[in-house]
């Protein structure tokens, strides 16, 4: 709707009598290295909002006399924030895999349980079997969650179908969940999951799912628009580098731009290939090499760590995060929520992983959960800080120090999240 006059004065929402004030303020772009060491964390500052936008960030006092008719939303004394960048998730799956769980836990590799036809492939031949209402259905209640601790953006890829049909069904599933509000919801085409197992026993079958991304899937997505980002899993015996570098140069021929999950259980010099390409972002990371890290460090692609993924798998390992940001890398972080490697929904959480598994201190975890998630998504000038101009993407958490959210680990402290201006989280 067009509005014949700007917006009344008395549209505005002031964000008022917060402890602190955790801005993330500075450059548009992905900070690197000692830059991630500072989240702007202020006192006595508020946030007004008109319409779905950030137009100004100043004293309280400040806000009031410039916006004398605004509504006010009392933050308590609490943690004012940008609201979390989940730049990494699967959400769209049927069932759990609570037996792979098990298994695992007896000592049966994760890419072992996918040899064995489980794994994605598990997952796989369920979404097969279900309507894209259900599909739907189980989504929401997750994006609902990830609201809960505070999330404003998500990115969720496909990549549980494996035909070109489900690709596109799972990605206008993604397209209804973001048309429906109030998240931000950005769609990643996996369909470069895995070789699905109908191809894998075909003796022509690997060069013939390559093929179909490539020639049919890539296209139909670009058609319907349906996906900003391409996303290949670039593993030892998932794709090989050369597939991925064909695949990657495909879907960025139909308008995607790229994101990788590299080196994630073994190094095969993905990373460097997501440098090179100039990929958004390459993600888990955990067996990546001193080159990898060299790579990134010297490019433009953020390198997104899932350490939830490499907790619940059990591997005892995490990506060399110190190492990473001493090198000069812009670090996000994700909760990776999916069925088989990573059945996360609280986002905060993360943020503990990051600090206790990661090693990055609580500052560098929020910069890597807000501004550097954004540029994880080619978002970093329009989420991720409290800033003029910026997306109202807010939250508000039930604590006095934004050191606490990655303290208490598993505490529920976010209070109240608006994404592009609209409450998307209450708590009761
Ligand atoms: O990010 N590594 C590949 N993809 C997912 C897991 C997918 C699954 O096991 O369902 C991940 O860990
Ligand atoms: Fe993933």
């Amino acid at each position: 709707m067009n509005h014949p006059h700007p917006m009344r004065e008395d549209d505005v929402t002031l964000f008022v009598n917060a402890r602190q004030t955790v801005t993330c303020a500075g450059p548009a772009r992905a900070r690197r290295g000692a830059e991630m060491g500072d989240a702007d964390v202020r006192s006595g500052v508020g946030v007004a909002v008109q319409g779905d936008r950030i137009v100004a960030v100043a004293a309280d006092e400040a806000l009031r006399r410039r916006f004398p008719n605004a509504t006010e939303i009392d933050c308590g004394q609490g943690v004012l924030a940008p609201g979390f960048v989940d730049s990494h998730t699967h959400t769209v799956f049927g069932r759990a895999r609570y037996e792979e769980h098990e298994l695992r836990a007896t000592g049966v590799p994760y890419l072992e349980i996918a040899r064995r036809g489980g794994g994605i492939h598990a997952s796989v031949r369920d979404l097969r079997a279900r309507s894209d209402d259900d599909l739907f259905a189980r989504a929401v209640p997750r994006l609902q969650a990830l609201a809960a601790g505070g999330v404003t953006t998500v990115e969720i890829k496909s990549g549980y179908g494996l035909t070109v049909q489900d690709e596109l069904r799972t990605l206008r599933v993604i397209a209804r969940l973001a048309s429906i509000g109030p998240l931000n919801v950005v769609a990643t085409c996996l369909g470069a999951h895995e070789v699905p197992l109908e191809y894998r026993d075909r003796p022509d079958g690997r060069a013939a799912w390559l093929d179909c991304l490539s020639d049919e899937l890539y296209p139909a997505v670009a058609v319907e628009q349906l996906a900003r980002f391409a996303d290949v899993f670039c593993e030892p015996g998932v794709f090989t580098v050369p597939e991925t570098r064909r695949l990657l140069e495909s879907a960025r021929r139909h308008g995607m731009a790229l994101k990788l999950h590299a080196d994630e259980l073994h190094d095969g010099g993905a990373a460097v290939l997501a440098a090179d390409m100039g990929a958004t972002s390459a993600d888990h990371l955990a067996a990546i090499s001193p080159e990898g890290v060299a790579a990134l460090a010297a490019s433009s692609t953020v390198a997104t760590l899932l350490p939830a993924t490499m907790l619940f798998l059990g591997t005892g390992r995490q990506a060399p995060a110190r190492a990473m940001i001493e090198s000069g890398c812009a670090i996000a972080v994700a909760t990776d929520l999916n069925p088989g490697t990573s059945p996360l929904q609280s986002f905060p959480l993360v943020l503990t992983l990051a600090v206790s598994q990661l090693r990055l201190s609580a500052a560098e975890a929020w910069i890597a959960g807000t501004v550097n998630g954004a540029a994880a998504l080619g978002l970093a000038g329009v989420t991720g800080q409290l800033r003029e101009g910026f997306r109202a993407d807010i939250a508000v958490h039930a604590t006095d120090d934004f050191r606490a959210l990655p303290y208490w680990f598993g505490e529920r402290l976010c209070q109240v999240a608006w994404a592009g201006g609209r409450a998307c989280h209450t708590s009761a």
